[in-house]
Order: structure tokens, then C-alpha cells, then sequence
């Protein structure tokens, strides 16, 4: 068994990390830590985690080190897991990141999407990017891994078959994302008040949302020449799930047939990941609580345009289960261990 702790384990990243840890084989949960719930039972202030006898931890890397914690996750908002990260890697623990100060391998890129320098940026080099279906080779024994965002996890699952196989013609690509209000975090705001968010669909950060960076540096990586993304997520009223829908202008003459079966070769001996069958269109509420990703592949010939969607839960594939994802390889132990359970299907 590894133990494990989960720093920011009240907000909704942490609780769901909290959830997959307690179920998880070979992973003995260890400590979790809230600041403004310091010192409460998680049972008490997550009733559905009722099994967990664990109380809340302050945030302090000398109680994480102290727990005997070998591995941590942070589930903290950007600029608070650069503050964390160096005293927990220097007590010799690995260290698996939700958040997005590890994740642009230009330091100069983050501060002018974040607003702030960065504080760690010798740690930037060997930060490696946890989206395991597409590099999943850099993973084992890495001692940072900085797990990707929702948005750039599901459209980069979306892109990168017909990337790979050098269908786009184009770097110019479309990503348009519904994402449900738990990706905003646990602390309420006016656009995710109730009664402003639900029975209501809007953009929002049209053109400036963080993500696109991100999603550029990965589609290069890809091997895509020159990328240029226009990015606009929009909130739906969903308690959690986030679909990305990807447009990518393809070569003249490529047949829908040719397209599908990139995409069904890509992903055919990966466990998360289903390319529905052509015709079929994925749906948050297939992988709601999972750490699947589903993906409906369409080409409109007509504009000559490979229309390509994925459907995960942001909360699991989109972010908790990515991380456990991650661990499992960074640690040897096998990829699905305590992730591939049956979830809800109504
Ligand atoms: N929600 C998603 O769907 C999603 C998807 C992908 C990635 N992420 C990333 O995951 C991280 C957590 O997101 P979330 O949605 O869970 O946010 P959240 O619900 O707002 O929770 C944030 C947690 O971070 C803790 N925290 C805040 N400031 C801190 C500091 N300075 N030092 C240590 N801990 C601090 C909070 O502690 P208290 O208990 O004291 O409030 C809380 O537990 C973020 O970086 C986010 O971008 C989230």
C-alpha cells in the first residue's frame, strides 16, 4: 500500500480524489487538508464519503510530510500547488498537480495567462504532462506530474487521432465546449448560483479562457504545424460532465470511413477511452462519475470538416481520475486500478 494524501481534499477536485483514493487497492488514504474546514470529520462535511473516518488536516506541507504521505495530490487552486510542491518533492514524495502551474512548459506563457510570475520555475522542465492515452511513455517513476485541464483533456482526446494520422490540413481549429458548474469549484458565485445557471446555456471568457494556451502547446505536440485555436467553453446547467466538440479541416477526398477507423485504431487498446460507432454522438451522462472519455467521430464532407466530439466527467477523466490515472503509472501499479468501476447508467 501507498500512502496517500490530498491537499484541498474539501473542494469539489479534492472530495471526488478523496472518493477514488478510499476505494482505491493499493493506495491508503492518509491525509486530507481544508483550511476552512480544518479540523471537521469528512463523513460530516461530505455525508456521502461516510465510510472515510478521516478529519479535515490544515493545509501545511509540514502535516502532509508528517502523515508519512509518499505520494500527494493537489487539488489547489493555480499558484497555491507551485507554493506547495517544492517542500512536499524535497521530503521525497512524488507529486500529482490538478492544477495549472505545472502544465505550459513556458514560464513567460503562464504569467501572461495567469497574471502572475511563476514562483517555481525550475520545477517547470520536469513537470510531466499527465494525459496518459496520448503520452503516456513519460509517466513511470516521475516525481511531478502536472495534470492536464478538462477543456485540453477532452479536446486533445478529440484531436489527436486525425493529428497523428496527418489528416488537418489546417492549424486553425474550432473547439467548442459545454462544461457543468462543478468545474468551477465549490465556492458559489453569481454565475453558478442556482438560479442563474440552471435551465440557461452561455459562453463565457470567449477568446481568453486559460485553457487555450494549453490546448495549443498540445495540439503542437501533436505535431500539428502552427496551431491557432478558437476556444469558447460555455456552462451548462449540469451538475458535472463536459463536452468538447472539435473541428479540424481535414484533407479533400478523406472518406468518413478512413477517418473513423483512425480514430477507432488509435484508441483500441486503451481502457477509458470508446469511439462510438459512426452514426452515434457521445453524451455526458454515459461516462457521468467515470474516468471515461467517449468520442463521436463525424466527417462533413461538405466543408471538408472532421467533426469530432468527447464527452467525459470533468470531475473524474477531467480531473480526479486523470490524477489517480497518473499515480497508478507514475507508481507500477496496473493503469485501471481503482478506476474501472460500473457507474450509474440511469
Ligand atoms: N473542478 C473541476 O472540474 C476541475 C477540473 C480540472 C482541474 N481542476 C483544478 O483542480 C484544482 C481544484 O479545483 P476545485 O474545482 O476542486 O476547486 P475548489 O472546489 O475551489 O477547491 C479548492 C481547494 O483548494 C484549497 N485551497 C485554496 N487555496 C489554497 C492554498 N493557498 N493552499 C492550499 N489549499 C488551498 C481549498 O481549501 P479550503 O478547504 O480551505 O477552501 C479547497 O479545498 C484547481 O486548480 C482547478 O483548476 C478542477
Amino acid at each position: 500500500m501507498t500512502r496517500a494524501a490530498v491537499v484541498g481534499a474539501a473542494g469539489y477536485a479534492g472530495a471526488e480524489l478523496t472518493r477514488l483514493l478510499l476505494g482505491h487497492p493499493s493506495f491508503e488514504l492518509a491525509c486530507v487538508t481544508s483550511g476552512q474546514d480544518e479540523g471537521r470529520p469528512v463523513r460530516e462535511l461530505y455525508p456521502a464519503l461516510a465510510m472515510c473516518d478521516l478529519v479535515y488536516s490544515p493545509h501545511d506541507t509540514s502535516v502532509v510530510v508528517a502523515s508519512r504521505a509518499e505520494i500527494a495530490f493537489l487539488a489547489v487552486p493555480h499558484t497555491a500547488a507551485m507554493a506547495l510542491a517544492p517542500a512536499l518533492l524535497d521530503a521525497g514524495m512524488t507529486v500529482i498537480d490538478a492544477s495549472a502551474d505545472f502544465r505550459l512548459r513556458d514560464p513567460e506563457l503562464f504569467t501572461a495567462w495567469y497574471g502572475t510570475p511563476h514562483t517555481a520555475p525550475g520545477l517547470i522542465d520536469e513537470a510531466v504532462y499527465g494525459l496518459p492515452e496520448l503520452w503516456r511513455v513519460a509517466l513511470p517513476g516521475t516525481r511531478l506530474v502536472a495534470c492536464p485541464g478538462c477543456y485540453p483533456t477532452a479536446t486533445l482526446l478529440a484531436a489527436a487521432p486525425a493529428v497523428r494520422a496527418d489528416f488537418v490540413i489546417s492549424g486553425r481549429v474550432i473547439v467548442d465546449a459545454i462544461s457543468g458548474v462543478s468545474g468551477a469549484g465549490r465556492t458559489p458565485g453569481p454565475v453558478t448560483h442556482f438560479v442563474n445557471a440552471t435551465e440557461s446555456v452561455a459562453a463565457y471568457k470567449v477568446g481568453s479562457h486559460r485553457h487555450t494556451p494549453e490546448i495549443v502547446q498540445g495540439l503542437a505536440d501533436l505535431g500539428l504545424q502552427t496551431p491557432s485555436v478558437v476556444f469558447t467553453p460555455h456552462l451548462a446547467p449540469l451538475d458535472r460532465g463536459l463536452l468538447s466538440t472539435v473541428y479540424l479541416e481535414v484533407e479533400p477526398g478523406l472518406l468518413p470511413e478512413e477517418a473513423y477507423t483512425a480514430y477507432a485504431d488509435a484508441y483500441a487498446s486503451e481502457p477509458f477511452v470508446t469511439v462510438c460507432q459512426p452514426g452515434v454522438q457521445p453524451a455526458t451522462a454515459h461516462v457521468r462519475g467515470s474516468n471515461r472519455a467517449h468520442i463521436g467521430v463525424a466527417l462533413d464532407q461538405s466543408s471538408g470538416t472532421l467533426v469530432v466530439t468527447c464527452a467525459i466527467d470533468n470531475l473524474v477523466k477531467g480531473t480526479a481520475g486523470q490524477a489517480v490515472q497518473c499515480a497508478n503509472i507514475v507508481l507500477g501499479y496496473d493503469e485501471t486500478a481503482g478506476l474501472d468501476m460500473p457507474v450509474p447508467v440511469v
